[in-house]
């Protein structure tokens, strides 16, 4: 089950038609901003929900999935910005400010959200009824109160929660990705839900992880920015074979919350590819190598450079 190529020219027509009267350096970098595509794990998650359950990815799935991908692109772009984690790089190149310029980046990220909207609600199939339910889980899952924009706010309050901080700013995009993927096919959202909040979970446990050890190698991305910025993270809230230890026992649940269906096989078989990709092969091993150490060095100094 490998979707990156219907993903990837489903996000090349969607960017032609999005920006094709658009200023050129805002068309530019909106392109920056999705190409080359990064890991495409919401948009594969949206599809892999819909086969799982039906044996089919119909086209008002590949709709949600790219409108889930530019979201996610969007929040990276704003993300890096200065006033959020000033980072320098993104998936191995500059990041769009870097490239383009502040206001450039931050007309980017809002250009991606409406796109993502107008994705879904250009939907020509006869399916008014899932259109709607669609807009709305997108919208809630962006929004203040359970979606992203939450999740980046909760980072800036004095003693956020880290399961709140990763649950909006990270699992509302991986909830809505299988939500999605579900009402597609027509089936109801709440076991799927689950189990996108259980990959989300896991998604972040292992980026702050990455982030700590230091890994931009690896990631592709600026890292240290948790401790540089003192954000939350589960660094900092577990250790990190703490952190570690979480992530592997998520990644169980998360293989146990895969609903029946008959898919089911194929769809297990993806989160442990994503679990592979987000904790690559060697890394569990290394940071319980090195964690009696590690513990014991204060993280707000910087990250630690792994080799
Ligand atoms: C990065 O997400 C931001 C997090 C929520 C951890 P991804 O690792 O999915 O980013 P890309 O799209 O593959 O670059
Ligand atoms: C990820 O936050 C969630 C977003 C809304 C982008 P991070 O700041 O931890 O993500 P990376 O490490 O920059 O990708
Ligand atoms: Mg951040
Ligand atoms: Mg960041």
């Amino acid at each position: 089950m490998r979707y990156v190529e219907d993903i990837q020219s489903e996000l090349a027509s969607t960017f032609r038609l999005i920006t094709q009267d658009a200023p050129p350096r805002l068309q530019q970098a909106m392109h920056h901003a999705l190409f080359p595509v990064g890991g495409t794990v919401r948009p594969k998650l949206c599809l892999g929900v819909a086969h799982a359950i039906s044996g089919q990815t119909p086209d008002l799935a590949m709709k949600a999935a790219i409108a889930v991908e530019l979201l996610h692109c969007a929040s990276l772009v704003h993300d890096d910005l200065p006033c959020f984690d000033d980072a320098d790089l993104r998936r191995g190149r500059p990041t769009v400010h870097r490239a383009f310029g502040e206001e450039i980046a931050v007309l980017v990220g809002d250009g991606l959200i409406a796109a993502a909207f107008e994705t879904v609600a250009a939907h020509q199939g006869h399916e008014a009824d899932k259109v709607n339910q669609m807009l709305l889980i997108l919208a809630k899952a962006l929004g203040p109160s359970q979606g992203l924009v939450a999740g980046q706010a909760w980072e800036s309050e004095s003693e956020p929660s880290i399961e709140m901080v990763h649950r909006h700013k990270t699992g509302a995009l991986f909830e809505a990705a299988a939500a999605l993927g579900a009402i597609s096919v027509g089936a109801p959202e709440g076991p799927w839900r689950r189990l996108g909040r259980a990959i989300g979970q896991a998604y972040q446990l292992a980026d702050d992880l990455m982030d700590a050890l230091g890994s931009t190698a690896l990631s592709g991305k600026s890292s240290g920015r948790d401790a540089l910025f003192n954000r939350p993270s589960a660094v900092r809230a577990f250790g990190l074979q703490g952190a570690v230890d979480r992530f592997s026992r998520v990644i169980d649940e998360t293989i146990r919350a895969v609903p029946p269906c008959s898919g089911r096989a194929a769809l297990v078989d993806l989160v442990q590819q994503m679990a592979v990709r987000l904790c690559p092969p060697g890394l569990r091993e290394r940071v319980s190598r090195l964690y009696p150490v590690l513990d014991e060095t204060p993280l707000a100094t910087g990250s630690v450079a792994v080799n």
